[in-house]
């Protein structure tokens, strides 16, 4: 037996009564020492440090129609909310395939399911774009029973101030869901011009003060590496030309969600996942799509629309389902959330 003690870490102090950055929440970045403190916080319509709310959960079970046995594949594994309420439906005898770019969490996650009791005969998880879907065909030539995708980013990408997403917390301005792949965002405004970057900025996120903003990036380029500078940069531009106090957080959101649309090629990878779904469903599986902003919804619509029109779906949802007012209460980020859904003939 060993007679080494176990290292005794010491918590991170924090000054004042309660921990405000992220690395000092240490009660909710350990939920299952501290599940009550946890509880509270989301009570409180907030989401925990370090972790992802589901969004949509019944909708979306009800859409999938799930059923002990069928076998699927969650296209956006994140923080595995979905997956973790699909497996307690699809087993005994279901199986799931969870995809993430995320190469970060996705382990994590992957932990987290095997401690709820999921094994590999019941659980996998690959890291790839859902873009190479197709690619499940080797192993399951007539596709899967259904397929879900939550898209965007999760609430640990976006908090965790070292993944440089939020203008909230210092960090170098980064956006990549996958870090170890591709260009971030600080490159990609290094890169390219002032005209390429109004366009980002209108196509991905119909911002109206693109041109102010795009032009402000583009001259202040090296301030723009780290995702306080961007923030300072556009701020100061906004506040310059006239625009209201209020309408300023709205932009910075939307011009971060643009660049990050950008690094990701999200637009792009969206398409290649609604060409590829019909080859990966089974005669009556269906689809369920979780949509953030008008840009995706656009596209998903679309796309399910046609097929539906040529029949390739049989049916597919007229108007998009929202989160019910007591999600929205007690999850705001659910509030601008669209699920649409279809089945394959
Ligand atoms: C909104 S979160 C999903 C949360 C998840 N449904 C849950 O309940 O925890 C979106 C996740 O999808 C991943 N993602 C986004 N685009 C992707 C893509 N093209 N391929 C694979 N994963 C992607 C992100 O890395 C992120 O982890």
């Amino acid at each position: 037996m060993s007679d080494q003690q176990p290292i005794h870490k010491r918590r991170i102090r924090y000054a004042g009564t309660h921990p405000k950055k992220f690395n000092e929440k240490y009660k909710e970045l350990n939920p299952d020492k501290y599940q009550e403190d946890v509880e509270k916080i989301k009570l409180k319509g907030q989401t925990p440090a370090g972790s992802h709310r589901p969004i949509c959960v019944d909708e979306i079970c009800d859409a999938l129609e799930l059923k002990p046995g069928m076998t699927g594949i969650d296209c956006t594994l994140g923080y595995g909310g979905h997956t973790s309420v699909i497996l307690s439906k699809i087993t005994p005898g279901g199986k799931l395939i969870g995809f993430d770019v995320d190469s970060i969490e996705l382990p994590k996650t992957e932990k987290r399911i095997r401690n709820q009791g999921y094994n590999e005969t019941v659980f996998t998880t690959r890291i790839m774009n859902f873009s190479e879907i197709k690619s499940i065909l080797d192993e399951y030539p007539q596709g899967v029973d259904f397929i879900l995708a939550d898209l965007g980013v999760s609430s640990m990408q976006l908090d965790t101030p070292e993944r440089g997403f939020s203008f909230k917390n210092p960090a170098p301005l980064d956006l990549r869901l996958n870090p170890s792949n591709g260009e971030s965002a600080a490159d990609l405004i290094m890169r390219i011009k002032a005209d390429a970057l109004i366009n980002i900025l209108i196509e991905n996120a119909d911002e109206p003060h693109a041109e102010v903003v795009g032009k402000a990036i583009y001259s202040q380029k090296t301030t723009c590496q780290t995702t306080d500078g961007l923030g300072e940069v556009i701020t100061r531009a906004l506040k310059r030309s006239g625009v209201k106090a209020d309408d300023i957080k709205p932009s910075l959101q939307r011009c971060f969600q643009a660049l990050r649309i950008a690094v990701n090629k999200e637009f792009y990878v969206l398409d290649r996942l609604l060409e590829s779904i019909p080859d990966c469903l089974k005669p009556g599986g269906r689809v369920a799509i979780l949509t953030f902003h008008s840009g995706e919804d656009r596209r998903v619509k679309k796309a399910f629309k046609e097929y539906t029109n040529t029949g390739v779906f049989t049916e597919c949802v007229r108007r998009p389902l929202r989160s019910s007012s007591q999600e929205r209460h007690d999850n705001p980020r659910s509030s601008c959330a669209k699920l649409r859904w279809a089945i394959k003939k």
